[in-house]
């Protein structure tokens, strides 16, 4: 039904993050999931590997290999599940540049800082880069916040800083300990913590996110 990367270029801004807690919420809302893992690093696979939840289910690994790799894969998981969500590395690769032009929405993760903000314009104009070169109104761009320390004046100047980027603002996911501690037992935060704020805060990102994916 929809194929939906994770990218950005700063590392830590919780990609990986974004990307699991969606396919455990979107397992929990009774969609079929498959997860392509296109970072070198691994990080979610090796999630996976820590438990026996919806993760150790839905990760596969996507090697690298030409460009043409991952858009082979996706559209072949696409035709095998309801969601696709890739996961991309930190940078402004190959890899993610092949996911935006495949996907029919990118998902850009972005913390408070100024440094966020600078490095999340950098991927912003690789996906529209993807975007012109596909002559389509795909991929749908949208930035979430990620990382947010609610309480903090910079968490909450965040949204209006991302409003003026010209995109649209999804949810956004705090800084939250559960969250980490759910991937350190290899579950997604739904599994892990189902009655925390994390949670809700991941379901209403996932509920955004289908609403975009089903038009
Ligand atoms: N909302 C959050 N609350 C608490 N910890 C978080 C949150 N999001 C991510 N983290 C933690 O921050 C670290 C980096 O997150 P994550 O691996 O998702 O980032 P990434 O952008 O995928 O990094 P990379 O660029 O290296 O792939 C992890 O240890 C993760 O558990
Ligand atoms: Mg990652």
């Amino acid at each position: 039904m929809a194929i939906i990367a994770v990218a950005g270029r700063k590392g830590g801004i919780g990609k990986s993050t974004i990307a699991g807690n969606l396919a455990g919420e979107f397992a929990a809302m009774g969609r079929s999931v498959i997860v392509l893992d296109a970072d070198p690093q691994h990080s979610l696979a090796d999630w996976a590997a820590q438990g026996e939840g919806v993760l150790s289910r839905c990760v596969e690994k996507v090697k690298g290999g030409n460009a043409e790799t991952l858009r082979a894969k996706a559209r072949t998981a696409e035709q095998a599940a309801d969601i696709v969500l890739i996961d991309t590395p930190p940078g402004m690769s190959d890899t993610t540049y092949q996911a935006a032009l495949v996907a029919d929405l990118v998902l850009l993760p972005c913390g408070p800082s100024p440094l966020d903000l600078f490095a999340v314009k950098g991927v912003l104009n690789l996906a529209l880069k993807a975007r012109a070169e596909r002559r389509s109104k795909r991929p749908r761009i949208r930035l979430v916040p990620s990382r947010v320390m609610l309480n903090t004046n910079l968490g909450r100047g965040l949204f209006s800083s991302l409003e003026e980027m010209g995109k649209k603002v999804l949810p956004a996911i705090g800084q939250r300990v559960v969250v980490a501690e759910a991937a350190t037992s290899g579950l997604t935060v739904c599994e892990y913590a189902p009655n925390s704020v994390a949670h809700v805060e991941f379901e209403k990102l996932a509920k955004a996110v289908e609403k975009i994916v089903a038009r």
